[in-house]
């Protein structure tokens, strides 16, 4: 039995994460520039996509670019920021095609000019559509997010619009970029790091969290299938006890 027909489509995640780790040393593993690395990630991100869609997934929402990669050499930011503008325009049709939403999570006021107008255009084109929605973190981090949000929410409460005492989970949920998203349940990170790198901080309370040694260019289908089966053998108990959950699922079913 092939990797994909051993999955439990029932107990699929809503919302995989990942972390695209491992461009860099992909490349000087070959004795190529960092760039190249990314250019051949960009194969990776156009597989698990359409993998991603194949499978009925609601969610996928890939880390390309932090908030603290801005620090990176100059040459290598504006060679990804190029990467970017022109596979977005590349690839808006196949996305579309695909009936494919993307969503930018991010600060993207800090993104060159052509970025946002491309990625606004890509945005606005794919909005209607209802299968998978592709989320890009781009210029993200979680610990901009999180200072955001209650920035917001503290002009919101100076304003009047909110009432402190009202504060809950859901209500600070409303405040941060994945306001209208599920929360992931199943996290990737490709390339051996064990670490979120202030990724969804969070929203990954509660995720599976997954790292494979695999470098991201190379990462394709059948490691994405190999994730999922890991995740299906994962209890998720949510601070229950074991007995609960298997109570559970015997009423369910
Ligand atoms: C991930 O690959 C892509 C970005 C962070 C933009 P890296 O560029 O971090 O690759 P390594 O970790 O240096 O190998
Ligand atoms: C995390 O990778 C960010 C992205 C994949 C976009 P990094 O390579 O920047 O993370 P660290 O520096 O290893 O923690
Ligand atoms: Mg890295």
């Amino acid at each position: 039995m092939s990797l994909k027909e051993q999955l439990d489509l029932q107990r699929l995640p809503r919302h995989i994460a990942i972390i695209m780790d491992g461009n860099g040393r992909w490349a000087k593993e070959r004795g190529k520039d960092r760039l190249y690395g990314h250019h051949e990630g960009v194969e990776s991100v156009r597989t698990i996509v359409e993998g991603c869609a194949e499978l009925g997934i609601g969610y996928l929402t890939l880390y390309a670019f932090s908030t603290e990669n801005w620090d990176r050499p100059v040459y290598e930011v504006n060679g990804i920021m190029e990467l970017l503008v022109s596979t977005i325009r590349k690839e808006v049709s196949t996305l579309s095609k695909n009936n494919i939403r993307l969503q930018v999570i991010g600060d993207m006021e800090m993104l060159p000019a052509q970025c946002i107008t491309e990625l606004n255009e890509a945005m606005s084109l794919t909005a209607q559509n209802t299968g998978l929605t592709l989320v890009m973190a781009l210029s993200y981090s979680a610990r901009w997010e999180i200072v955001n949000a209650a920035k917001k929410m503290a002009e919101d409460a100076k304003s009047g619009k909110l009432d402190p005492d009202t504060i809950t989970p859901q209500i600070w949920q409303q405040y941060l970029c994945t306001r209208d998203i599920p929360d992931p349940e199943l996290m990737i990170r490709t390339s051996g790091e064990c670490r979120i790198s202030n990724f969804l901080l969070y929203q990954l309370a509660y995720a599976e969290l997954y790292f494979t040694n695999t470098r991201w260019p190379d990462f394709r289908k059948e490691h994405l299938y190999q994730a999922l089966l890991d995740y299906q053998t994962r209890e998720r108990r949510f601070g229950k006890t074991s007995e609960q959950i298997q109570q559970n699922e015997e009423i369910i079913s």
